[in-house]
């Protein structure tokens, strides 16, 4: 069984790892189990959908530490106990901590609300996003999966689909013409790198079917 972690933050809603935590479920990630959701907060809307979900959760609140590094070794021990194959971020936002990225090389995960390298890096997030591709008078737009390295949103990409912008299109109707297209992203992506698909050479991601 291939274990899987998510982390989402304070503010996540928890569509994407509701989709996750539903296609293990129903076997279309295939062999695989959401065995922990990790959050910063205990109210946060996607730790209660966890719950209510029947799935494990875990709070480690970033501001609860002295310092950068303390939150890093909790976040690392919640992490062990949980002891995953792969870890999907869904919404987390903050720059993932070193000792994570290199403890779990190339088996992090992260969606992104647009075409990456394009309208990413810190604090490209939520509707800014759909903001900033509706001011570059982009005619299409769409997210992207890939693995996490130690920078923002730079890590080598693993899948991207478009959606169209359309002329009337406001950052509200584009994020939420994307939504569902992210997480049937996610889940393809997810699948493939359970199944053992994916190769990571250098920037270049190639999948083996
Ligand atoms: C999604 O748009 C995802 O691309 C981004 O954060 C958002 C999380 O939404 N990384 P949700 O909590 O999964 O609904």
């Amino acid at each position: 069984m291939n274990r899987i972690a998510i982390l989402v933050s304070g503010a996540s809603r928890g569509s994407n790892m509701q989709a996750i935590i539903e296609a293990c479920r129903a076997g279309r990630i295939p062999d695989s189990e959401v065995v922990a959701v990790i959050g910063s907060r205990d109210d946060a809307p996607a730790l209660q959908k966890a719950r209510t979900l029947g799935i494990s959760t875990a709070v480690v609140n970033p501001k609860e530490f002295p310092d950068a590094d303390m939150y890093a070794d909790a976040l690392l021990w919640v992490l062990q106990k949980a002891q995953p194959d792969l870890i999907c971020l869904a919404g987390y936002m903050r720059l993932l901590p070193k000792p994570i990225v290199q403890a779990y090389p190339w088996r992090i995960l992260n969606i992104h609300p647009a075409l990456l390298p394009l309208f990413g890096g810190r604090g490209m997030y939520g509707l800014k996003v759909h903001q900033a591709v509706l001011e570059s008078g982009l005619k299409v737009t769409g997210c992207t999966v890939h693995f996490v390295d130690e920078n923002y949103d730079t890590g080598p990409i693993l899948l991207q689909r478009c959606v169209p912008v359309q002329d009337d299109d406001t950052a509200e109707t584009l994020a939420a013409r994307l939504l569902p297209i992210e997480h049937e992203t996610y889940i393809e992506a997810i699948r493939l790198v359970v199944q053992g698909k994916v190769r990571v050479e250098g920037r270049r991601v190639r999948v083996v079917e």
